[in-house]
């Protein structure tokens, strides 16, 4: 059923979950119809134009009906005296969205989202999204630019910080919790974020991981990769999307028709709104594509974007084109009733104005505070435990050396689009393992080095703490204006001088725990084999350091498994666990056979991949029933047993394999995942039950359909290990 719009008189569902199935509120519809026959060609204008910040120019817009939304505009007191003068001043009383960056939260800061989706706990990502819309929404914020759904290939590109890494199926169940997370059950309840799920589309895809480059991406990697997190977020009911900067094949994405148009607002039958990303329309003028801002409005929107975020194209000069019959008022009016509907569905014409008093209960509230120190324990992911020198032990433990630029950096740990996040609130590695440990173990803390610059000149300090230690924890990095949007690197070695500072104590032969606070992957090789264990601790929130401390001494066995391949060398970017296998694969020592010549074709972490202080051993994988047809349900069962001598949770993954098809596919695709709790010792039957329909992909007509023939299937601990089985899908006759 394509793009047919069912509208439905609406009593008691979720409004925004039956927008996500293109079922409209007949009494909305009719709101925004009356509305809108009021409207003059500049209000309608107003509707479709956001601005960023506010000035007195600006007021006097919004007395006269012509500033839809802002961004960047916050605190309840100023937002609800901007909305104030659109709701009594103006002839409509049309009120104003308001949107921010509320990206891993607005005062309590939670992990960088690729952190978080380490975690694999879609439950506790939808947790750390409702309290992060709890808190903005408390200061006037009525939508946010967030979830980032971008799937990311290429470690590069700085933006991979904000999403949920590599995998389109990890990706859309992450995208799925966070629009739930952020919009709740009603969009019209004050504390609720309107969600925007960006950059549509394939922004991640950037050449050479540069952020705001160039996209060539086929239809086929299009829908199959880079689109499913987009389509599970509005199938989750999200009101709006962004557009992105990148052009794919030569169209610009704030001005394909193909994406916006036949994808989003034809096939998935969209019906909130799309705005552009900061200029992004404004900047199809630099593309090439349009001879000035007019000429990319008009393209912007025939493409059909509603809103137009800072890029002053959508202007009353539009009307005489309208007059010339250049541009349909149709479209105009079109976007202008995408907008009001949202703004229906959010509740602003009955209720526009925010309680002021209400953010001094929530913001930083203890259960805020205690659900980012869950989520930070979750995200950080065990790369490395040679002879198991973690968990700390503490009974034997009088002093550590804590070296490192990152061990009591209060910046860090907020990562990129910090919101309000304040140093303040932050706990270092250092600080965390005072609050662990009191007086009872010393720490000698020495910096070292800078993350960036060059200096030796702290070393000696160092290796002297060193020497009069049990234990040394280096706390390594990247700062965090090193990912991020525009921080895309070249080189993804630790940065400055830190691994001269690794090799160097080293040298003293102490075991090094090493505890990396990075935005993105990063390339290990040249000091993995210096250090006894690496504690992926990423960018976590207010929380940091005493979630690290937490996984340092073992009163939580970390869990967390990576989502985004750590590369051996930049070298082998782009590289991702879901590749295909070409017709040369790498299984044998033939020359002639895709690889390098100087390094293994492998990563040195897989995704998928992540320790932890026990062992988890998977045995008697078993189907149900090995021969299918598509409209039944695959059943697979599998045992995995706790055989250490501590409680843990295990990520198990369900991988398949389409052996042969009309099209080629990837050698693995995840198709399934659970966070199994193991005690020490416990074993546990783990059942997935996956529709078979979900084993499909686009034939030679970019037809989504399941092909009859033999699925491999393998479940595990990461996207390398498992046990595997096979099964067939047959044809109903
Ligand atoms: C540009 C960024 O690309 C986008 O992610 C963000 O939401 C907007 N600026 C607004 O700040």
């Amino acid at each position: 059923m394509k793009n047919i719009i069912r509208i439905v008189l609406i009593f008691g569902f979720s409004k925004a979950l039956l927008l996500g199935q293109g079922i409209l509120s007949a009494d909305i519809e009719q709101k925004v119809d009356v509305l809108l026959s009021q409207m003059t060609f500049a209000e309608k204008i107003g509707q479709m134009t956001q601005f960023s910040g506010i000035n007195e120019d600006y007021e006097a817009l919004v007395r006269k009906g012509q500033i839809g939304s802002f961004l960047n505009v916050i605190g309840a007191e100023e937002t609800n005296r901007i909305q104030k003068i659109a709701v009594e001043e103006s002839r409509l009383g049309i009120p104003l969205v308001i949107g921010l960056d509320v990206i891993h939260g607005y005062r309590t800061i939670f992990p960088i989202p690729l952190a978080a989706s380490a975690s694999w706990d879609t439950v506790l990502i939808r947790k750390a999204a409702e309290i992060a819309a709890k808190e903005a929404a408390s200061a006037g914020i009525h939508w946010t630019f967030a979830p980032m759904v971008d799937i990311a290939r290429d470690a590069r590109w700085g933006r991979i910080a904000e999403g949920a890494g590599e995998d389109p199926f990890l990706g859309a169940a992450v995208a799925r919790a966070q629009v739930l997370g952020f919009q709740g059950e009603d969009l019209s309840d004050p504390l609720t974020l309107l969600a925007c799920a960006k950059h549509y589309v394939g922004y991640g895809a950037a050449e050479g991981g540069r952020d705001y480059n160039t996209v060539d991406v086929s239809e086929r990697t299009l829908r199959e990769i880079y689109l499913p997190p987009f389509k599970a977020a509005v199938d989750a009911g999200v009101g709006t999307l962004m557009s992105a900067f990148n052009e794919i094949g030569g169209v610009p994405t704030s001005a394909n028709q193909f994406t916006l148009r036949t994808i989003l607002k034809g096939e998935w039958g969209f019906n909130g709104f799309v705005v552009s990303d900061w200029n992004s329309i404004g900047e199809l003028v630099a593309h090439g594509i349009a001879k000035d801002r007019l000429e990319a409005g008009v393209k912007g929107l025939t493409a059909g974007i509603d809103m137009d975020m800072e890029g002053r194209c959508y202007t009353s000069d539009m009307e005489a084109l309208v007059a010339d019959e250049i541009l349909s008022e149709e479209l105009i009016n079109d976007a202008v009733r995408r907008i009001l509907r949202i703004k229906f569905y959010l509740g602003l014409f009955e209720h526009p104005y925010i309680d002021e008093n209400i953010q001094k209960e929530l913001i930083l509230h203890r259960d805020h505070i205690q659900t980012a120190l869950d989520l930070a324990r979750e995200s950080i992911v065990l790369l490395k435990n040679e002879k198991s020198v973690l968990p700390l032990n503490r009974k034997k433990l009088n002093s550590i050396a804590l070296i490192g630029p990152l061990a009591n950096d209060k910046d860090s740990p907020l990562g990129t689009w910090r919101c309000q996040g304040r140093q303040e609130d932050v706990v270092t590695v250092y600080e965390g393992l005072k609050n662990k440990f009191g007086d009872d173990v010393k720490i000698i803390y020495v910096k070292g080095c800078d993350v960036k610059n060059n200096s030796c000149s702290g070393f000696d300090k160092a290796i002297k703490a060193v020497q009069k230690a049990d234990v040394v924890v280096m706390v390594m990095g990247e700062s965090a204006d090193m990912s991020g949007e525009a921080a895309s690197r070249a080189d993804l070695n630790l940065p400055g001088v830190q691994a001269e500072l690794i090799n160097a104590i080293a040298e003293t032969n102490k075991p090094i725990v090493l505890v990396l606070m990075n935005g993105r992957p990063i390339t290990l090789s040249n000091i993995e084999s210096k250090v006894s264990a690496i504690v992926e601790a990423w960018q976590l929130g207010i929380q940091h350091g005493n979630a690290v401390a937490d996984v340092l001494v073992g009163d939580v066995n970390p869990s967390g498994k990576l989502t985004a391949t750590f590369p051996r060398t930049v070298g082998q970017i782009p590289i991702h666990y879901n590749h295909k296998n070409s017709g040369r694969p790498n299984i044998s020592l033939d020359k002639f056979t895709s690889k390098y010549i100087d390094l293994p074709s492998s990563p040195l972490y897989p995704f998928g991949y992540g320790l932890s202080y026990t062992e988890f051993k998977y045995t008697g994988i078993e189907v149900e029933n090995n021969r299918l047809a598509p409209s039944d349900e695959l059943v697979v069962n599998i045992n995995v047993k706790n055989a250490g001598s501590c409680d843990g949770v295990e990520i198990v993954q369900f991988y398949i394999r389409d052996l042969v098809g009309s099209v080629t596919r990837p050698v693995k695709e995840l198709k399934g995942f659970q966070r199994v709790s193991l005690k020490a010792g416990e074993l546990k039957t783990v059942q997935f039950r996956i529709p078979v329909r979900n084993l499909g992909a686009y034939d030679l007509d970019m037809n989504y359909t399941v092909e009859p023939g033999e699925f491999s299937i393998m479940v595990g601990g990461n996207s390398i290990d498992g046990l595997t089985t096979t099964v067939e899908v047959v044809r109903l006759k």
